[in-house]
């Protein structure tokens, strides 16, 4: 499942993260990408332990906590600490799929305090559309090629297992956070049954709060997340 979710952060976050990340040291991309996408990356990154990127990312960590389209489409049981790049003067990262597994390292990189399996993929916009040309974000779906270029603060969510690229920037700087989630529920279709439900769930809720039904439903998406879940 293909899902945006707008306005994760509020204009004020995302001028923030804006003028921490115009302060900031950027790195090359290629630090944390795999053997076979290293050589597709081309863009600019923050390295995981830098205090800018630990800053934004809790502060990020905490809006997904609080958001209920996020938690009801992810069912995340663990959250890769969000990371940050910078696309331009051409900057692209060729046609990859990322790493199925991702370690999370102790602040001196030492040491892996835990291993993330990849299920969603998530990359959170926090440049506007108009600031750069290029970049787009590109996801082969069962249906077709999907393009993406969302306005700074939405968010988009995708299956780690798809094939994606970014177009080159020809213009402007595209920034961006970038994470992955481990979900309850691992299978995608799995999860997007789940997702439909909760959502159906919560519209008759608003319309048919007392309904008997409404119990009996919300009894059926608990046990199938039961059945789904690996926890
Ligand atoms: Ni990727």
């Amino acid at each position: 499942m293909l899902l945006q979710i707008p306005n994760v952060l509020s204009a004020e976050q995302v001028l923030t993260c804006r003028h921490l990340l115009s302060q900031a040291d950027w790195a090359d991309g290629k630090i944390t990408a795999g053997h076979q996408s290293a050589k597709a990356k081309h863009n600019l990154q923050l390295p995981e332990g830098h205090p800018i990127a630990q800053q934004l990312a809790s502060m990020i960590l905490n809006v997904l906590n609080q958001n209920p389209l996020f938690i009801s489409a992810a069912l995340p049981l663990k959250i890769f600490p969000p990371l940050f790049n910078c696309y331009q003067s051409g900057g692209h990262f060729g046609l990859h799929v990322d790493n199925a597994i991702r370690d999370i390292r102790s602040v001196d990189g030492q040491r892996v305090i835990e291993r993330v399996r990849t299920d969603i993929s998530a990359t959170l916009f926090l440049s506007q559309p108009d600031e750069y040309e290029g970049g787009e974000l590109l996801i082969e779906d069962t249906y077709g090629a999907k393009s993406v270029k969302l306005p700074a603060g939405h968010l988009i969510l995708y299956p780690s297992t798809s094939l994606h690229k970014v177009n080159p920037v020809t213009r402007g700087a595209r920034v961006a956070s970038f994470f992955w989630i481990q979900s309850l529920v691992r299978d995608d279709a799995q999860r997007t049954v789940l997702f439909d439900l909760d959502q159906s769930i919560q519209q008759l809720n608003t319309v048919a709060s007392e309904h008997s039904a409404l119990v009996q439903l919300t009894g059926v998406y608990h046990n199938l997340l039961r059945m789904w879940s690996n926890v």
